[in-house]
């Protein structure tokens, strides 16, 4: 640990959240809170069969609603009917003659005076539907006998290559191998998917909504209304949870919408209901994963192999680059010398799933976790011995034989997990509660994980940011990033970041809602990458700034710039002169010293080979170890997480209150993963399409205690040393319960999530 600057201001100290008020009041604008003159009200006809041909659409019952405007087909789109990020496999509006893929592929937009006449109306539209035998498993996918797109259902596959896997199995000691699946997730977020289009008075269009990309969304409707990228405005509303969901969606939500703008020359708004959200939009991608891993004597790890096939449903969406997050942290936090991956994208009749916090590695990390665990138990090593003796520490190269030289907390926290939970002490407590029930059993489940900070090798032209930075006479200051706010923190922290930088009260500060009109495509908000890239574009624009200032009071005062100290309002020198931020900006502004700048941050290359998978994956890795303690009811299969202990590298903690906020939702989010959440599906249809069905946990299956433990090895090029948390936090999770739950029943868990009956089954299989 290295304390390399002095923090002057609020880093590291405990603020309130900056967008606290707002939302608890109810003065916080969400997408449905936005009304325009004239708008008009969107519904969706979706395709409502998983496999098929379309041959006829029918609008004359529709049309007879009174209040309906439009109508709107693949014929009406004025630029290319396809979306898609990656992959531009989606057609926006399926057109007669094209194929259904899923349920939710969408045929038309209805515009109405009402949402009730658009809704009435959507669902009077008849559809006339070739049917095709419909695919709905990974296993029948791969047959490639019913083809869902052309030449093949399987057209993604990564690889990593290092060493020899074969020649390691056969320096081999002990060897193990394993099936796990691990399935759907929900992002579960509070607020559903919506938007607002306008025709605005640039002859273009503003875009008002829900999301974590506004550049991505601009990108969409340029393209789906065929115009230029000046032409497009992306303001982003308050939103109210992405957790990844958020990422591609908006884009496609807001293409439709366009349709609709365009066509009636009017403000329309698509706000979806929740089962629309549920049954049509992302989710996490079921994995199965087959894993081989070979141990020497002395309990190091040899040799590794493990295939993965990933459900994409319907279309590729952002599977491509999910997949290389799977590829990567499929061998987990380990040095391994010998491993080989293959991670498949697999198309089937169903909703295409995409981002969710942890972006495609608690899947694997699950499986990974579980063989450790099961290894660890076999041979009969404590399972934190068994993991300190295989992580990762500085010198070490990873499964893709990055050379770790800096930031490396992963001994560190799977020392201080251990010190937290007391763990002999709780092993023995464990012992001796099974000793004396029957009915219940008690289990300690152990995980460490491995993430890789920001979008990496397969996304390096995204990873870059702007911001601007703008001091008002007054001495307030506007604050404007790329980065979304989406409930994770990043508006507190980037005013941390900037009172910090410029010496002004964090009350001052006004980080506002991302418009592309003002900061220059800055990347997605994803991959736990805002502190790091909005953050240092912030700091740069802010000492730019904070240089004209120290130097204002150097002339004003006719003293050194060097002896000159910015904090909390104020800036002052040795000699005992002093001004409040506020006078300093006034002579500033009389004096006519520029008081915007812009700053823009990028990392350097990475070096990567995509036929090897060898090299840099990511700018640098956040590490997390965890124990948690569950209990299982011999009778019921019904699990319940007791207690939790988990400490995660962060770099640095920046605002720690925050960071604590993060940790504990991401573990009851990952717990409602492991136990609890389950997608029911009919014939490729969602049925579990509301809370009542989609069970998440409440505050009633939160455990009696969670405590929380921060590693700060610093990272060089991190704002402060500061990585990234938003997904980590979630990541252990799974994989603990797991393997808690394995040591309570004595049988391993071989899927998630482990809901009563799976776990039922287990108990009661000989
Ligand atoms: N926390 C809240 N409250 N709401 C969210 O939607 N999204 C998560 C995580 N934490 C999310 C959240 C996901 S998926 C990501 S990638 C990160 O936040 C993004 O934010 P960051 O870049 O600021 O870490
Ligand atoms: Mo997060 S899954 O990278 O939006």
């Amino acid at each position: 640990m290295r304390t390399t600057v002095k923090l002057r201001n609020v880093i590291g100290k405990k603020v309130k959240r900056v967008d606290a008020l707002p939302k608890v009041t109810g003065q916080a604008k969400f997408a449905a809170d936005m009304y325009f003159n004239r708008m008009v009200y969107c519904s969706l006809v979706l395709a409502r069969k998983p496999h098929g041909v379309l041959k006829e659409i029918e609008f004359s019952e529709a049309l007879k609603i009174p209040d309906v405007i439009g109508i709107y087909t693949a014929k009406d789109v004025p630029g290319e009917n396809q979306l898609g990020e990656v992959v531009k496999d989606m057609p926006c509006l399926v057109p007669v003659g094209g194929k259904i893929r899923y349920y939710g592929d969408v045929v038309a937009v209805v515009a109405a005076e009402s949402q009730e006449a658009a809704d009435e109306a959507a669902k009077r539209v008849k559809l006339s539907i070739e049917e095709l035998p419909p695919i709905f498993s990974i296993e029948e996918a791969l047959k490639d006998e019913i083809k869902i797109h052309e030449p093949t259902n399987v057209p993604i596959h990564k690889k990593i290559r290092k060493g020899d896997v074969e020649k390691g199995f056969a320096e081999s000691e002990f060897i193990f191998e394993d099936d796990f699946h691990a399935d759907y997730q929900e992002q579960a977020y509070l607020e559903p998917q919506g938007v607002v289009v306008l025709p605005d008075i640039d002859y273009g269009y503003t875009v008002y909504g829900t999301m974590q990309c506004p550049y991505y969304v601009q990108n969409s409707v340029a393209h789906i209304l065929g115009i230029d990228l000046n032409k497009v405005r992306v303001i982003q509303t308050e939103t109210g949870g992405g957790f990844g969901g958020k990422e591609d969606v908006p884009s496609y939500v807001a293409s439709y919408a366009a349709v609709a703008a365009y066509n009636t020359g009017r403000p329309a708004k698509l706000i979806y209901s929740r089962e629309v959200d549920i049954q049509t939009t992302s989710k996490r991608h079921p994995i199965t994963s087959h894993y081989k891993i070979g141990v020497d004597k002395s309990g190091k790890l040899k040799s590794i192999e493990i295939k993965a096939y990933m459900d994409m449903g319907a279309y590729a969406t952002l599977s491509p680059i999910v997949m290389f997050r799977t590829l990567v942290h499929a061998a987990g936090s380990y040095e391994i010398p010998n491993v080989k991956v293959d991670v498949y994208g697999v198309y089937t009749n169903k909703v295409p799933p995409g981002a969710f916090r942890g972006f495609g590695s608690p899947q694997v990390l699950f499986a990974v976790e579980s063989m450790i665990d099961e290894i660890s138990l076999k041979l009969g090593i404590d399972p934190i011995e068994f993991r300190l003796k295989n992580t990762l520490r500085v010198g070490s190269r990873t499964a893709t034989n990055h050379l770790l030289t800096e930031s490396v907390g992963a001994v560190q926290t799977l020392e201080n997990v251990r010190t937290i939970a007391d763990w002999e002490n709780l092993k023995k407590e464990v012992e001796e509660f099974n000793k004396q029930n029957s009915f219940k059993k008690r289990g300690l489940g152990v995980s460490h994980i491995i993430y890789g900070v920001s979008l990496g090798a397969a996304g390096q032209h995204l990873d870059a940011s702007g911001a601007h930075i703008q001091v008002n006479k007054d001495g307030t200051i506007d604050v404007r990033i790329g980065g979304t706010e989406m409930g994770q923190g990043a508006k507190t922290v980037i005013a941390m970041l900037a009172a910090e930088e410029l010496g002004q009260k964090l009350e001052k500060i006004n980080v506002h809602q991302p418009d592309t009109a003002f900061v220059p495509d800055s990347g997605p908000t994803v991959a736990s990458r805002t502190t790091l890239y909005s953050g240092n574009a912030v700091r740069i624009a802010a000492r730019e700034l904070r240089k004209r200032f120290v130097q204002l009071f150097a002339e004003i005062f006719d003293t050194d710039p060097e002896d000159v100290s910015w904090e909390n309002g104020r800036y002052f020198d040795s000699k005992g002169n002093e001004l409040s931020f506020d006078e300093l900006v006034e002579n500033a502004y009389m004096k006519n010293v520029k008081l915007n700048e812009t700053g823009w941050y990028e990392t350097p290359k990475l070096e990567w080979d995509h036929e090897t998978g060898q090299g840099e994956a990511y700018v640098t890795y956040s590490y997390a170890s965890q124990i948690v303690l569950v209990e299982v009811d011999m009778l019921t299969g019904l699990t319940r997480v007791v207690k939790g202990f988990t400490s995660h590298d962060v770099g640095k903690a920046l605002n720690p209150e925050g960071l604590i906020g993060q940790i504990q939702g991401g573990f009851v989010q990952g717990m409602g993963y492991a136990l609890y959440e389950q997608i029911k599906m009919d014939r490729g249809k969602i049925v579990t399409d509301n809370f009542n069905t989609y069970i998440i946990p409440t505050i009633h299956e939160i455990p009696e205690e969670l405590k929380i433990d921060i590693v700060e090895d610093e990272y060089s090029s991190g704002p402060y040393g500061a990585k990234g948390i938003g997904e980590p936090s979630l990541m252990p999770t799974p994989a603990a319960i797991a393997n808690g739950i394995s040591r309570a029943i004595g049988k391993r868990v071989k899927r998630i999530p482990a809901t009563a009956e799976y776990i039922l089954k287990l108990i009661k299989e000989a």
